[in-house]
């Protein structure tokens, strides 16, 4: 299937980390311009551009991106628009899970899971929002998780936020639908990156092998259906919140 991303001008935040980067190797591949943004990590995507060839090299832009400083976001988005002139694509990466009993969770710890999950993302999409309206065309997809859905011991905050974010999905579809902007959400299930290195020790093995598909996903096969929902060829799908999670959530 051609998904005719070609030249589409795409901002991918939480590039650095293992899911974003499969994402943005995969928008890369269709020929898409790659605006990848980081927080911590330039060297990441630093090391990571080094591998591309040369004409991917070309369609690749770095930024830097702290979501929990609002002048980070604006000079964010400005850079990407002096840029490129527009954003066709915007894909929410970027997150932090904290895997600790609710109980014990300091006051500072709950609001950096909302803020990094929620809040400073839901101010991000609005910003990016306003971008696409003016083109009166647009597609974001959100990376929310099956804890978004489903329960889990220890990720009270982090379930919540990519919950919010799954609500956030649906209605800002409900709003923006009419005007060009498709909305959805992946919620993958567990995928193997540094971030659920920790998920997965303490998980029970036999969680796992008794989903469906029996193992983790891996970050390419979220960038597949990223890829998709984010193409026009997914032109009737919106306010959708997918699970990419291998069956772990039925
Ligand atoms: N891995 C899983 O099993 C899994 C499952 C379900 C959902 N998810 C979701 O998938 C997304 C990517 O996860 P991952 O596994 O690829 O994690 P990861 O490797 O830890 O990457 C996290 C990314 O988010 C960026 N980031 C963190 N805090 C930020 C902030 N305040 N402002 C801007 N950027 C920030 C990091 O940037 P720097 O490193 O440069 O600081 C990094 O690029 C997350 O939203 C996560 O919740 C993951």
């Amino acid at each position: 299937m051609n998904l005719d991303l070609k030249d589409k001008v795409v901002c991918i935040t939480g590039a650095s980390g293992g899911i974003g980067m499969a994402i943005a190797t995969a928008f890369l591949a269709e020929g898409a311009v790659v605006c990848a943004t980081y927080r911590q990590h330039q060297n990441k995507l630093d090391a990571f551009s080094k591998e591309l060839s040369q004409a991917q090299k070309a369609l690749l832009f770095t930024y830097h991106l702290d979501l929990h400083d609002s002048k980070s976001q604006a000079t964010c988005i400005s850079a990407i628009c002096n840029d490129h002139t527009r954003i066709d694509i915007l894909v929410n990466c970027a997150g932090s899970a904290l895997e600790k009993p609710f109980l014990l969770l300091t006051p500072e710890e709950v609001q950096q899971q909302i803020s990094t999950n929620f809040s400073q993302q839901a101010l991000f999409t609005q910003q990016v929002a306003k971008v696409m309206l003016r083109q009166r065309k647009g597609s974001i997809v959100n990376i929310s998780s099956l804890l978004g859905k489903r329960l889990g011991r220890g990720v009270a905050v982090y379930a919540a936020a990519k919950a919010a974010m799954d609500r956030l999905t649906q209605t800002l579809a409900l709003e923006v639908g009419k005007k060009g902007i498709r909305v959805n959400s992946i919620n993958p299930g567990l995928v193997a990156t540094k971030m659920s290195k920790n998920v997965q020790a303490n998980m029970p093995s036999e969680f796992l092998e008794m989903s469906p598909i029996s193992r983790p996903g891996t970050p390419e096969e979220i960038a597949n259906a990223v890829l998709f929902l984010a193409s026009e060829r997914a032109s009737y799908i919106t306010g959708v919140c997918l699970s990419v999670d291998g069956g772990l959530g039925i």
